[in-house]
């Protein structure tokens, strides 16, 4: 029996972290923080660029604790209606306002299921929609016109995601809601990490994954870019890398039509600079497979009786990223 506090039901901790750890690659303080604030009956907002493993995060928390996941994308057209409910207009005219013409919307799905209720791109969400949620936030109650206050079940939370480095809306997010919600910022992870991701959700050959992470991470540092691609990227170019290779027998050009495919609409040219995104991401190919320098392989190594390469002093600047 887990036991209960006011109108919040604790969740299970242990099972929620244990489900996560499986579904994910690496993540470890991110799986406990998000988990123990679940737990503890706090509701979440999640700050960090897409494809950072928010979503598949909290569907692993929710399956581990049991309890259902209602995933909202947060947009402009979020009306309160649409996250709360509203009365089917056709049968209002014909039967009037009644429960049984009302149709609930996520947030009452959730509420009433004790559901994880997660809102991604909340940056995105009109004012009003937001208010709404504040006051969910702060009473755990919902009154609904027409059809009357819903109550949250015990094991209701709120979770929010969204982009910090959206143009979009980022400011509207209020000191109110921020003092209601616990915050967990995520970042990329690191390359290895990613090389497991990709290999986990697109698996193939490991010269080909290497690549294609090596690429999205440069994407994110290349100075000609505002905007680089997450993990995603480099899954669909792995994808799409598999697929091509059967289609063209003789292999050529498959890896850079991938990463072209994959990552020229994933990635944002800067303003003034007068190249095409798809100029940009050939470059970034290249560089991701270009071989690594002589002696850095291992297969390369210079045995006892092989005569030393003349002593090359570097000069130009390394990207290190
Ligand atoms: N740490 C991780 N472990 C396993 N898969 C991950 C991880 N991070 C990202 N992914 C994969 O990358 C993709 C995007 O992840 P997702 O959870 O949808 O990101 P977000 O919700 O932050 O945009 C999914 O295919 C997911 O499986
Ligand atoms: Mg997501």
């Amino acid at each position: 029996m887990t036991p209960e506090v006011g109108t919040v039901l604790v969740l299970p901790a242990a099972a929620m972290v244990a489900a996560a750890r499986d579904a994910l690659v690496g993540r470890q303080r991110d799986i406990e923080v998000v988990a123990a604030a679940l737990a503890a009956g706090r509701s979440i907002l999640m700050e960090g660029p897409p494809g950072t493993g928010k979503t598949t995060l909290l569907r692993a928390l929710a399956a581990g604790a049991g309890v259902g996941l209602v995933l909202v994308e947060g947009n402009a057209e979020l009306s309160p209606g649409r996250l709360v409910g509203h009365h089917d207009p056709s049968r209002v005219l014909s039967e009037g306002y009644r429960d049984e013409t009302f149709v609930p919307g996520p947030l009452l799905e959730a509420m009433t299921a004790g559901a994880l209720l997660y809102v991604e791109e909340l940056n995105r969400v009109p004012e009003e929609t937001l208010n709404v949620l504040l006051g969910v936030l702060s009473e755990r109650r919902a009154q609904v016109p027409r059809f009357g206050e819903v109550v949250a079940a015990p094991t209701f939370r709120l979770v929010a995601a969204m982009n910090p480095f959206d143009a979009v809306g980022t400011g509207r997010i209020t000191p109110a809601l921020y003092d209601r919600t616990c915050r967990v910022s995520v970042g990329y992870q690191t390359e290895e990490e990613e090389r497991s991701i990709v290999a986990r959700v697109a698996p193939g050959p490991t010269d080909l994954i290497g690549a294609a992470v090596r690429a999205v991470r440069l994407s994110r540092s290349h100075p000609d870019l505002r905007i680089g691609s997450s993990v995603r990227g480099a899954i669909d170019i792995v994808a799409v890398a598999g697929a091509l290779g059967d289609i063209r027998s003789d292999g050529r050009d498959v890896g850079l039509d991938a990463a072209l495919t994959a990552l020229s609409g994933r990635v944002t040219v800067r303003e003034g600079v007068a190249r095409s995104a798809e100029d940009v991401v050939a470059d970034i190919w290249a560089a991701a497979t270009a071989p690594p320098p002589a002696g850095d392989s291992p297969g390369k190594a210079i045995g006892p009786d092989q005569p030393l390469p003349p002593l090359e002093v570097r000069t130009e600047a390394v990207n290190h990223r």
